[in-house]
């Protein structure tokens, strides 16, 4: 009798285990449809230090002495040292006359302090490049150093060089230091010395010669690789408000950022003064991270390059006064200058702007197939702004299209208004914000699902989960990311872009967070919604599967017990992702149906992210605590079993 109760309810618990068991049907009768190259992208903004003491890197701030409160922002000058405005840079006029300092034991010369210091690493070379002349003409010698202020040693310098200087022309100059020993925070110092005749010094730089690709004006290696490594398909730049800017005079002006960076004018940077609790008075855009860097950069990294003009209107939220916007009939220049871009990175070598685009050194057309018209507008006065916009790219350059905007919210009075008009205006993708809580992120599975299939596409331009109190970046926000990119992922036909915003920040220099990667002058990490982004770019796949679970898409509804899945082809692979958001494992059923008779599906690998805290985050000194890991996942048959851990992403590769 004992031995029958037993068996009676081991049989019933196994019965009970089995009705748990999720089954996720996956249909591979027919590929859905296409996957876009560009779904998974970036969203570049120089916020949070993100170009200038960032992705940017060079190494000196206000080298051209051109920051308008003070010229030697940034800078320390001791003995005789004068600054000019008769340059030999049109648009950066200022440089500094550095003379004796009248008695054989002074001394003159100048301090930068960097963006936050200037971070260097032993056995690393730095490229020091100046532009100088001898007024009076003849020769003269400049000591340049990097020094450590705060050392305790017999010497503050790491390396020191000298430069000679000559002639009454304006020339560069250029040197390679050796510093012997790493440091975050160094300054650079010069110093006259020799026979100490007066010298005038213009742009002065400092690169590390190890840049992204090499280039010369390049980039910060760890930061652009954290980019290439997450394959993005689409680059969007250079933001944001950042595009809009506080007033219309400081919008982002591509024309300013092309050219030879020397004569690339300063512009103020909006988020220097957005938010007076973290205020920033040294925050300008120096325009060396340009438009031709930009679309360099996307070509390196393998995107598609997707650049973002303003429509006329200065930011909406800081703007209230209708004269702060270009009315109506004065757009003329600023669509002139969308079709100039396109020529620039289009147009042949010929034409003004391709011209200029040889110069630099990419006679080759950027291969340009997107423009985004206006960032965070409302009313009735965006499509107003709009249209003529639209009109005159389509007439020039049907070939391209053109994105549009839903204004800064995920739904509501300007997302209904302006949906329609974009559909009206036939924008080829709209442009949808959302920085959203938790829970907006566990309801909005299913937000794409019934999308009209033949209005524009979605671009969802901007999108990051927040949660009230948080640091950084942490692991439950990343999770509910991934959620949500399942609803993505199914949308594929309908969701042409999305791209997590902001991208970078500077553990020193922030504004705004969460944000995808971080770092301070030496080191950086990617964050848990880095992760993210990378294991849905890197298993993007070719075509949508059909993944339901009871009929249903795996949206995180309501009996659904917090699951989120969706499933691609990729040639003979499959791969499907499956996001726990409960605080229990459960376990699934990978069925698959329309599969011949005798065909199998094998388990090929399984990665997950997972973390034992949901506020874990990465940081300087963990960044690799979050990252996905390799875990067992094996079987063959039409049906395949895992268990999704409580809180976690998983992707399953398998073969057909
Ligand atoms: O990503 C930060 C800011 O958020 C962007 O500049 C803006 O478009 C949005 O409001």
């Amino acid at each position: 009798m004992r031995k029958f109760v037993l068996t009676l309810a081991a049989a019933l618990l196994s019965l009970a285990a089995l009705a748990q068991t999720h089954q996720l049907d996956i249909n591979l009768k027919k590929a859905g449809a296409p996957i876009p190259s560009t779904l998974y992208g970036i969203f570049f903004e120089d916020i949070n230090y993100a170009a200038d003491g960032g992705l940017y890197a060079e190494l000196v701030k206000n080298r051209s002495f051109e920051f308008p409160c003070d010229a030697l922002q940034g800078w320390k000058a001791f003995g005789k040292v004068e600054v000019r405005n008769d340059g030999p840079f049109a648009r950066n006029p200022h440089y500094v006359r550095l003379s004796d300092p009248g008695h054989p034991h002074k001394w003159t010369g100048l301090d930068n302090e960097g963006f936050f210091g200037i971070g260097v690493k032993k056995g690393e070379s730095y490229r020091f490049s100046v532009w100088a002349r001898v007024p009076e003409g003849g020769e003269s010698l400049l000591r340049v150093e990097l020094a450590n202020t705060a050392s305790m040693g017999e010497n503050h310098f790491l390396c020191q060089d000298t430069l000679k200087v000559s002639g009454k022309d304006w020339k560069k100059y250029q040197l390679i230091l050796h510093p012997d020993q790493t440091l975050d925070k160094s300054i650079l110092r010069i110093f006259l010395v020799g026979e100490r005749a007066a010298t005038d010094l213009e742009h002065v730089s400092l690169f590390p010669v190890d840049t992204w690709m090499g280039h010369e004006n390049g980039l910060r290696k760890d930061l652009a690789q954290a980019l290439y490594d997450l394959r993005p398909g689409i680059f969007r730049f250079p933001g944001g408000c950042i595009v809009e800017g506080t007033d219309l005079q400081t919008r982002y002006n591509w024309k300013n950022s092309v050219g030879p960076v020397e004569n690339r004018p300063l512009n103020e940077n909006r988020w220097e003064y957005t938010f007076p609790h973290r205020f920033y008075p040294d925050y300008y855009q120096s325009y060396g991270l340009g438009f031709y860097e930009f679309f360099q950069l996307s070509e390196e990294i393998g995107s598609e390059p997707l650049p973002i003009l303003s429509c006329g209107l200065s930011c909406q939220f800081q703007n209230e006064d209708p004269k702060a916007h270009c009315p109506l009939d004065e757009l003329q220049p600023f669509i002139q200058d969308a079709l100039d871009l396109i020529e620039f990175a289009n147009g042949s070598v010929d034409t003004p702007w391709g011209k200029v685009r040889a110069e630099m050194g990419h006679p080759a057309p950027f291969n340009l197939k997107y423009i985004g018209i206006g960032n965070e507008q409302w009313d009735a006065t965006y499509p107003e702004h709009l249209e003529p916009f639209l009109k005159a790219i389509r007439a020039a350059h049907p070939e391209i299209k053109i994105v549009g905007s839903s204004g800064p919210d995920s739904e509501g009075k300007q997302f209904d208004f302006l949906w329609p008009e974009m559909k009206r205006l036939q924008a080829d993708l709209v442009d949808e914000h959302f920085y959203r809580p938790y829970n907006w992120f566990l309801a909005q599975g299913a937000r794409y699902d019934t999308y009209d299939r033949k209005g524009p596409k979605v671009f969802a331009g901007e999108y990051a989960c927040h949660a009230k109190g948080k640091k950084w970046n942490h692991f439950h926000a990343s999770l509910l990311e991934a959620a949500f990119m399942t609803g993505i992922e199914r949308n594929a036909d309908v969701v042409e872009m999305a791209t997590y915003a902001p991208l970078f920040a500077h553990v020193e220099g922030w504004q705004w967070r969460p944000d995808l990667i971080w770092y301070d002058n030496l080191r950086s990490f990617r964050t848990a919604s880095w992760h993210v982004q990378q294991l849905y770019g890197r298993f993007r796949g070719s075509n949508c599967l059909s993944l339901t679970m009871n009929g249903a898409n795996v949206t995180g509804a309501e009996g659904q017990d917090g699951l989120f899945a969706s499933a691609v082809l990729d040639g003979s692979k499959i791969y499907v992702k499956v996001v726990n958001t409960s605080d229990k494992a459960q376990d699934v059923a990978l069925n698959f149906t329309g599969l011949k008779k005798k065909a199998v599906v094998k388990a090929v690998e399984s990665y997950l992210l997972s973390c034992p805290e949901q506020d874990g985050e990465n940081s300087l000194e963990r960044p690799d605590y979050i990252q996905p890991a390799r875990v067992t996942f094996s079987g063959e048959g039409k049906s395949i079993a895992a268990r999704v851990p409580a809180y976690s992403f998983s992707i399953y590769v398998l073969e057909k």
